[in-house]
């Protein structure tokens, strides 16, 4: 049996189209109801057997953070994909991605120690990958320093990857991915989605910072690879290209026939915009449209490495490019 988290997301739904089409049983866990629907509609996305591919999967509810709602879940399985997580840059969120990133990755960790599991592959962040001013790249190496790039969400990750490795002390095997910004069909909302609606809207504004991006179905891939094969206890960067939000932004437009953004967004107004936006959510006790950290991420240029998967595994990650175009289809469905 395998259990995956954040089946209603976007990693997790896309991983369990995958899972659906093999022959292990598949358990995913949800929260509420509605969430389901976003990863039927996900199903959709890929094939006109949707309806019988989504029937493979065994839904139990349960929150990660509640031991006694979990318990069921761990029935019986064997490996564990853990993608649930709050990804949020909002401070007021910090304490939230506590409780689920690290309290409730522990709570994945200590039951797949008792079930005694024999994967466990966790999916992590760029977030937790170090600066190291001495290299062009970004890599696995990279010490992660207390420095300005440690948001709460990346603190919250870093505190989760910890749970996993004590995990491995314990006797699990596990695997853990480290994408950059995920680019996939659904969750328009929210996310990297949002980028799409927003373009298709008709949004205006573009930055120069860089970072690296990639497709979905290339995490969900690795994800799988990595968890058949003999690889233990490592991390792995998932990044198929650097690119600046602006070209990202421009290939969006280009791909939906839009206008490209004009106006790009000086530092400054990067700087003004995050503390206006403070000060609103105070008064309005409302959540910020842009943090402090996100208005720094527009500008900071982080170039990363995928060269330890990409050799590991022998895979080429498709172009961001063509994961724009790809994902474009789906949106106008
Ligand atoms: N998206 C990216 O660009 C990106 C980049 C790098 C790494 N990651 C990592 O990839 C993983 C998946 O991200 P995503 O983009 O798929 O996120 P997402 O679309 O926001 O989905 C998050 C998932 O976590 C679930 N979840 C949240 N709190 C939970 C709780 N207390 N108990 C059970 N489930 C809970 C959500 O369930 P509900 O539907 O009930 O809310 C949802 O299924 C995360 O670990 C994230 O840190 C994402």
């Amino acid at each position: 049996m395998i259990l995956v988290t954040g089946g209603t997301g976007l990693v997790g739904s896309h991983l369990l189209v995958r899972l659906a089409q093999e022959n292990e049983p598949i358990r995913a866990i949800y929260r509420t109801l509605d969430s389901i629907e976003k990863t039927k509609k996900v199903f959709s996305y890929y094939t006109n057997i949707a309806k019988d591919l989504f029937a493979n999967i065994e839904w139990v509810q349960a929150d990660i953070t509640d031991v006694p709602s979990m318990i069921p879940a761990f029935k019986d399985v064997k490996k564990v994909y853990h993608c649930a997580a709050i990804i949020s840059f909002d401070p007021a969120d910090y304490r939230t991605m506590r409780k689920v990133n690290i309290h409730g990755t522990a709570i994945i960790a200590n039951l797949s120690i008792d079930a005694k599991v024999e994967k466990l592959c966790f999916v992590s962040s760029i977030a937790t990958i170090g600066d190291d001013p001495k290299k062009e790249f970004a890599n696995e190496e990279n010490d992660w320093g207390g420095n300005e790039k440690n948001n709460g969400y990346a603190i919250t990750k870093y505190g989760a990857e910890t749970e996993v490795w004590r995990a491995s002390q314990e006797g699990v095997d596990v695997v853990i991915v480290n994408p950059g910004v995920i680019l996939g069909s659904g969750f328009w909302d929210s996310g990297s989605g949002k980028m799409f609606s927003q373009i298709h809207k008709g949004f205006s504004f573009y930055s120069e910072g860089v970072t690296g991006f990639i497709g979905v179905k290339d995490v969900v891939s690795s994800m799988v690879q990595l968890m058949e094969s003999t690889c233990k206890n490592e991390r792995f960067i998932l990044v198929s290209e650097n690119k600046s939000f602006k070209e990202v932004l421009f290939y969006i437009a280009e791909a939906f026939g839009k206008k490209k953004p004009t106006r790009c967004v000086q530092p400054w107004q990067a700087n003004l915009f995050w503390r206006w936006e403070w000060l609103l959510s105070k008064i309005m006790v409302r959540k910020t449209r842009m943090s402090k950290y996100t208005a720094k991420t527009l500008h900071t240029k982080t170039y990363y490495t995928s060269e330890k998967c990409r050799t590991q595994l022998e895979v080429t990650f498709e172009k961001i490019e063509a994961v724009i175009y790809q994902v474009k289809n789906d949106f106008l469905l």
